[in-house]
């Protein structure tokens, strides 16, 4: 089959478009149960969909949010006035997409390591999610910092399914974002985070390569490079952008149309001050953009605590974080845009 790459680029550029970025609301349903729980909210189909909702409603979303990432669950459901959901997506110009992997689950031979499951069947799924609407996909492979880890049977069997579910996302004619993930939790310092990501990452383009994927039609999603959580030692806003844009540089292809980060646990404020941090770094190849689920959620999900009379703050909330991180494209996030609660 003869790849529509036109097609694939196309996408991958709008999902990357200049002062916007993609929400993440893909989280499966026992990792929405947990966060659910977390505010007091018991989750069940209709208040995992009633959440999204308001995600995916709020005025002028579209402004700052390209794309979606939906879970197999809600690309099947449909708004409170019966539209499915990936159309309504589409009608307000946010690209639906749908993660595809079916999780992270204990490599055999590598102890506390993990590698994403779900090629088996991946053909026949993605061909029915483009015919549900989706035209990009999402697969996150998991690498932990410990002692003796990352280990080189980890990263490579990691590697290769991030490229195996690339080529297949291409033949269906969907953007795959790559998402190989450096864990920062853990005590390790920012030197052990680059040389992970840098091992990580180069393991990653070879196997892409080796698979015949079409760089111009992928969007990479990484960690940054950052201290891990519980390291004494905490670099600044400025370290962690140019070391992780240095990084970049150094195995990231220039064909690859754009990067978009995953947030991975930093505080929202965090998250919108290095995106600012690394585009105010001057061009780079490629575009630097953003894919958080948690640095997008965690104010609106507060706010909302399962009340429909706080359906109002809950959209300002989400309409804030997709501002500032909008902004942060530019390089333009800063306190006072922080400070001032979208009107
Ligand atoms: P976080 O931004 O919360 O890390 O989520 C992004 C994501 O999609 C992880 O797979």
């Amino acid at each position: 089959m003869t790849l529509d790459l036109q097609t694939l680029e196309d996408t991958a550029h709008e999902m990357v478009a200049e002062g916007k970025g993609i929400l993440a609301a893909d989280e499966s349903n026992a990792t929405m149960t947990k966060r659910l729980e977390a505010v007091g909210v018991e989750s069940s189909d209709e208040t995992r969909l009633r959440f999204r909702e308001l995600l995916f409603t709020t005025p002028e979303a579209e402004e700052h949010i390209s794309g979606v990432i939906l879970y197999d669950e809600t690309i099947r459901q449909a708004t409170s006035d019966g539209t499915p959901i990936p159309e309504f997506l589409a009608s307000r110009g946010m690209i639906p997409g749908i993660k595809v992997d079916t999780g992270a689950k204990p490599l055999a031979g590598a102890e506390d390591e993990k590698v994403t499951e779900g090629l088996d069947g991946l053909r026949e799924r993605l061909a029915e999610y483009h015919e549900l609407g989706a035209r990009f996909a999402k697969w996150r492979g998991v690498i932990a910092i410990g002692e003796d880890r990352p280990s080189r049977t980890c990263i490579s069997a990691n590697a290769h399914a991030l490229a195996r579910y690339a080529a297949l996302c291409q033949e269906a004619g969907i953007v795959p974002i790559v998402e190989p993930e450096v864990l920062m939790d853990g005590d390790h310092s920012i030197d052990s985070s680059e040389a992970a990501t840098r091992a990580t990452l180069h393991a990653v383009f070879g196997e892409l390569l080796e698979q015949r994927v079409a760089l111009e039609g992928i969007v990479l999603k990484p960690n940054m490079v950052l201290s891990g959580t519980d390291c004494s030692d905490q670099a600044g806003v400025d370290e962690v952008a140019e070391r992780t844009l240095a990084l970049l540089r150094q195995v990231v292809p220039a064909a690859v149309p754009g990067i978009a980060f995953l947030s991975g646990g930093q505080s929202d404020e965090r998250a919108s001050a290095h995106l600012n941090a690394l585009n105010a770094l001057g061009p780079a190849p490629w575009e630097l953009s953003f894919s958080y689920g948690r640095a997008l959620q965690a104010a609106p999900l507060g706010a909302w605590g399962g009340e429909e009379s706080n359906a109002d703050q809950t959209q300002a909330a989400f309409a804030h974080r997709a501002r500032c991180n909008g902004e942060a494209r530019f390089g333009r996030y800063t306190d006072e845009l922080e400070q001032a609660l979208a009107a």
